[in-house]
């Protein structure tokens, strides 16, 4: 089992040295570690943000476990030289449409979310992204008006096999969890969510046991705030999942705990083949001050282990080991408490290795 690590920029290699820890502690026999360089940090040192060859390196894995990516000191270079440009190319380059984001109340946290505890308790949805579409990836530019004003320009497009097997992607996991599937658009202004809505409808055909409601997304963003607990599966786009996933993952408690797993149609040996990282960015804010939370990294190898590797067992202890630790009160900065990343990730391999001791 071959899993290629590419830790990235900021907090990333922070979060994602965290999450190698605890899959050593698993002590797994027959995973291959092996490191790449992306982004800010490939940029400075191979003058890319994607080099070839770690496009290669994931290719040749059975998973990708991934950091964050972006340096402010790189905001100002041109798009494709951008450090972000590495994890927009690498679900491009290996077609990761499907991005499954799970946000679910953990036991112990209710008190801190932003929302009202009973509110808080009752989130348990899974975000399906599309990854490789929408207006990230439609033509850009910029141009001049006839006025002689510069004007960015975007195009935003989504073809029918594009939204049909994201729909696939959604039904099929809303029939493991409570069934029932809303497709978030904007189908009442853009002729793409049009096309979105049409097609997830005829597909939602084929699912007579799944229930289907469309939504537009403003309504979708103040329905999350103001009664999250009415969504199971939230089938979007790029765009919409991308903002509509940091907003659950508030709901949650913090963005500091939102895995995220990005899968094709590449099988493996053991799986799927998918590329894993946490919801969040490389927090340049925090980054070096050993306050990350690294359990959405942590999260994001259970998530490699269940889908990629088809090590269930192990997913499911690592996932346990998490939520033991939260429930001990155990809280990293990014929730009112102290315990730092390293704190955080001992504790957790101290509920995987001795689950009876109890968390410090
Ligand atoms: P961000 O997610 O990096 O940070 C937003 C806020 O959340 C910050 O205050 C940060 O300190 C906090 N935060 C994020 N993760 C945390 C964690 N694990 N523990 C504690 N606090 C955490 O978003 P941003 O500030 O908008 O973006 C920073 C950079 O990251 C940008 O360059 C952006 O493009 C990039 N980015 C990359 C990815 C990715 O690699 N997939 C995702 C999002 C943003
Ligand atoms: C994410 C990030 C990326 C996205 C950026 C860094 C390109 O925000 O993974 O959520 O917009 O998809
Ligand atoms: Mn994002």
């Amino acid at each position: 089992m071959k899993i290629a690590v590419l830790p990235g920029d900021g907090i990333g290699p922070e979060v994602t040295g965290a999450a190698l820890r605890v899959l050593d502690a698993l002590a797994i026999a027959g995973i291959e570690v092996e490191e790449g360089d992306v982004g800010a940090t490939a940029y400075r040192r191979h003058g890319l943000p994607l080099p070839l060859d770690v496009i290669d390196m994931a290719r040749g894995a059975d998973a990708v476990l991934f950091g964050a990516v972006g340096d402010p000191e790189f905001d100002t270079l041109p798009r494709n030289l951008r450090p972000e440009q590495a994890i927009l190319g690498l679900r491009r380059e290996l077609g990761l449409f499907a991005n499954l984001r799970p946000a679910a109340g953990w036991p112990g946290l209710e008190a801190l979310s932003p929302l009202r505890p009973e509110l808080a308790r009752e989130i348990d949805l899974l975000v399906v992204r599309e990854l490789t579409g929408d207006v990230y990836f439609g033509a850009k530019g910029e141009r001049r008006t006839e006025a002689g004003e510069r004007q960015g320009w975007d195009e935003m497009a989504y073809g029918e096999e594009e939204i049909r097997r994201i729909a696939h992607t959604a039904f099929r996991a809303a029939a493991g969890r409570q069934g029932h599937v809303t497709s978030v658009d904007k189908a009442n202004v853009l002729e793409t969510s049009r096309v979105w809505r049409e097609v997830v409808s005829a597909v939602a055909g084929e699912y007579p046991g799944i229930a289907i409601e469309h939504m537009y997304v403003d309504n979708a963003a103040m329905q999350l705030v103001r009664s999250p607990g009415q969504f199971d599966v939230i089938l979007t786009g790029n765009l919409f999942g991308d903002i509509l996933s940091d907003q659950a993952s508030a709901c949650v408690g913090s963005i500091g705990l939102l895995p995220s797993a990005s899968l094709g149609e590449r099988q493996t040996a053991y799986g799927t083949f998918g590329l894993y990282e946490p919801i969040h960015g490389s927090a340049p804010d925090i980054a070096g001050t050993g306050r990350a939370n690294p359990l959405a990294a942590i999260l994001s190898l259970a998530m490699l282990l269940r889908h990629s590797l088809g090590r269930d067992a192990e997913a499911g202890r690592v996932e346990e080991a998490v939520g033991r630790v939260l429930a001990s009160g155990l809280r990293g900065a990014d929730l009112g408490g102290d315990a730092s990343t390293e704190v955080l990730t001992a504790a957790v391999i101290r509920e995987l290795v001795q689950p009876d001791q109890g968390a410090a």
